[in-house]
């Protein structure tokens, strides 16, 4: 056939059946999105397609022919390019020099404005704007998710392969990126679009496969099927999308944050003069446009960046350039957006991580010593309690499917009685269920006082679960809504470009 087909794909690592017996197919010009819930096998599926992981059985053939790959040099030898889930760039190098790592046809005398003069084609051509110059660690997301793209279209990959792209997107990026791919499948790419996001699965893709823990559910057209029915195929049985949120009853002030000015990496000022209150049992929501100072605030908010000026006081306790354990000890808790390089230790084990914030404290640890039988008891029972799919708590985290990492970083914030909950794209990489689950955890631990500011570009998330909703833009405060459910889409983008609420309620009055 014209595209590539995966005969009775097999893989298990250990006890854990990833894929079993499972039929894929995909021709080229189409869109052909994979879905499943959290570890049901979808990474795995696409990275031996890649050449990453060997099946223990089946056969892949592209073409009609049969195909054995043995790394993925030979997969992008055959035209298959991947973006993952998690970047492979390199840092410390500059964008074009990422492009040509692992070719073996590259002179040894490079030819540096070659390559440059073809990464800009390729850059103008499909509307990925990229500096070839910059470093790999100066750009945001968004940006190295081009680097990504345009590094499998430097390797001439015929058959795409994107692994949750647009999870770390605005909803503008990801716009942006679907006419690309839209417009890449009528040139004639095969293109194999992994996401949790139905409404874009349903806008964007011509098929759906669906895989449940290891196997695959079927395949289906999709004009002729709704989100209800892709969720009951993921999952077994119906799916409610809608969560129960009770009204609020906020009491005294908890977090205070006043005047707050930060310095961001480069040198300049990206908090200026910020303040927000926020009260015991609410949620209030942070809305703007990723890169307008988010990550940096909550890096200040959690002790772990410096502020220039400006107080942070939790409790009416100051808190500001004390260390990250003060801000622990004070019951603030951190769901930060990075997972593997803030919020867990991707080398270390389940169980390891899991107490990462408690490890000092009585049972865990007696006198100098840790007390392993109760790790052991407290990692299963966040296990359990927060549904993680894992063999055991001696596993390392590096091997957790994306969902199953979020949720063990929840599960570790979230218990206990955390006083101030900082939480950065919590649902992130979630799939419909887990998802829902977080969000009602989120609410649980409101209703049970704490004080809790949500950072979200997912405007339906902010909306169905703030109190009160703030907007930053360029670090500042553009104001705050007291009513999220009645903003109207038109108020809230003014003042994320940056227009003060005040100046639109004067116009509008
Ligand atoms: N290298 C590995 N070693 C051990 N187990 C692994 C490894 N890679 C994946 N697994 C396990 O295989 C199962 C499938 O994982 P996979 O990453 O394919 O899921 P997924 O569908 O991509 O999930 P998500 O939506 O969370 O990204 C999970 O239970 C995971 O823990
Ligand atoms: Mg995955």
């Amino acid at each position: 056939m014209n595209g590539v087909e995966m005969k009775g794909i097999t893989k298990t690592f250990g006890h854990v059946i990833a894929n079993q017996k499972i039929d894929f197919d995909l021709k080229y010009g189409e869109i052909h999105a994979l879905l499943g819930e959290n570890g049901a096998g979808k990474s795995t599926l696409m990275n031996i397609l890649y050449g990453l992981y060997r099946p223990d059985s089946g056969t892949i053939f592209i073409q009609g022919q049969k195909c054995d790959f043995r790394s993925p040099f030979d997969a992008i030898r055959a035209g298959i390019g991947m973006v993952h889930q998690h970047f492979m760039l390199i840092p410390g190098q500059t964008v074009w020099e990422n492009m040509i790592l692992g070719l073996n046809d590259i002179p040894q005398i490079l030819p540096k404005p070659e390559i440059k003069r073809q990464i800009q084609e390729l850059s103008e051509k499909y509307c990925l704007q990229i500096d070839p110059m910059s470093f790999v660690w100066q750009l945001s997301i968004g940006e190295q998710q081009r680097v990504a793209i345009l590094q499998m279209l430097y390797r001439k990959a015929k058959l795409l392969i994107l692994d949750e792209p647009t999870a770390v997107l605005t909803h503008q990026e990801s716009q942006n990126l679907f006419k690309m791919l839209t417009r890449m499948a009528k040139e004639g790419y095969g293109i194999i679009f992994i996401s949790h996001k139905l409404d874009e699965v349903m806008s964007l893709s011509h098929r759906i496969t669906i895989l449940r823990k290891g196997e695959k559910v079927g395949s289906v057209l999709t004009s002729e099927t709704t989100k209800e029915k892709l969720a009951e195929m993921m999952m077994g049985q119906k799916f409610v999308f809608s969560i129960q949120k009770q009204p609020i009853s906020a009491g005294s002030l908890v977090f205070d944050i006043q005047n707050l000015r930060v310095r961001g990496d480069r040198g300049f000022q990206v908090i200026r003069d910020l303040s927000l209150q926020i009260y015991r049992g609410e949620v209030l929501g942070l809305a703007g446009v990723a890169g307008n100072g988010q990550q940096e605030l909550c890096e200040a908010l959690s002790g772990l960046r410096r502020i220039e000026s400006g107080t942070i006081k939790i409790n009416q306790q100051e808190l500001a350039n004390r260390p990250p354990r003060h801000f622990i000890k004070k019951g603030l808790r951190y769901i930060p957006a990075d997972r593997r390089g803030v919020g867990l230790i991707p080398n270390m084990m389940v169980d390891e991580n899991a107490i990462l914030k408690k490890y000092w404290k009585d049972p865990i640890s007696k006198g100098s010593f840790i007390n392993w039988r109760e790790v052991d008891r407290y990692a299963n029972h966040l296990v359990r309690k927060f549904d993680i799919t894992v063999p055991h708590v001696r596993f390392p985290v590096k091997n957790l499917s994306g969902g199953n990492l979020q949720k063990l970083m929840l599960g570790r914030e979230l218990s206990d009685s955390p006083q101030v909950i900082l939480a950065m794209h919590p649902t992130w990489g979630l799939d419909v269920a887990a998802t829902k689950f977080v969000r009602e955890q989120i609410l649980k631990k409101r209703d049970q006082g704490a004080a809790v500011l949500l950072i979200s570009e997912d405007i339906e998330e902010l909306v169905s679960l703030s109190d009160r909703l703030a907007v930053i833009c360029k670090g500042e405060i553009m104001g705050v809504i007291d009513k999220p459910q009645e903003i109207t889409p038109e108020v809230l983008g003014l003042m994320m470009a940056g227009t003060p609420l005040k100046n639109i309620q004067k116009v509008s009055a």
